[in-house]
């Protein structure tokens, strides 16, 4: 059997911490390979949590952060599909305008431009962040560029900034999301 790669890329919001546990390691046992990349400030706060060095350890793949030097080899495995989970209102706004400042952004805004492997979306906001004047149209101009996002009541139900929502992420929910999608996505391949 082919092995499928999930490009998991996080970004700094909350569930951040519980990915391995949660996001990668289930992943892995449905038969992905996952190859991890995070924002700068993720990456900052799974380092002061010893997180990156389990996730490498995990996978057996470099948890990418800093971009590779012109010279170097990409260190990850061609993927399959990229999983953007969890999703700041940041990177959201990011990946809707097509900034590529760090790592993570500059692969999955490449994926989304390239339209071959879909992407899939999770955003972990909160109901200040729907509210900010520009937020539709980033989530419109990410739904007419085909990205998936996982969003609404079923996903996310959004909850006012610091009244803590008591919930851990949808987690089951978003890797059968991704199973699906990438399900479609190879049978309208081969059609
Ligand atoms: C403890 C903490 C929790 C946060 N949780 C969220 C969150 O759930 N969703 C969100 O959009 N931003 C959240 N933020 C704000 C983001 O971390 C911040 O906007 C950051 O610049 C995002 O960077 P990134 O998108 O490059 O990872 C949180 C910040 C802190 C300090």
């Amino acid at each position: 059997m082919s092995t499928r790669t999930l490009g998991l890329i996080g970004s700094a919001a909350g569930g951040l911490e519980r990915v391995r546990s949660c996001l990668v390691e289930p992943a892995i046992a449905r038969g992905w390979q996952v190859a991890v990349t995070l924002t700068p400030a993720a990456g900052s706060w799974l380092d002061a949590e010893g997180e990156r060095d389990r996730i490498e350890a995990v996978t057996g793949l470099a948890c990418r952060v800093e971009p590779r030097l012109p010279g170097e080899s990409s260190p990850h495995p061609p993927i399959d599909c990229y999983l953007v989970c969890p999703a700041s209102a940041n990177t959201v706004a990011k990946m809707a305008l097509g900034l590529a400042d760090n790592q993570a952004l500059t692969t999955v805004c490449e994926a989304i431009g390239g339209q071959v492997v879909p992407v899939v979306v999770f955003p972990r906001i909160n109901a200040a962040h729907a509210r900010q004047p520009a937020w539709d149209s980033h989530i419109a101009a990410l739904r007419g560029a085909g990205v998936h996002l996982l969003m609404g009541e079923e996903y996310w139900p959004l909850h006012e900034p610091r009244s803590a929502p008591g919930k851990d992420l949808p987690w089951e929910r978003i890797l059968d999301a991704v199973d699906l999608i990438t399900a479609g996505h190879s049978s309208s391949n081969t059609t």
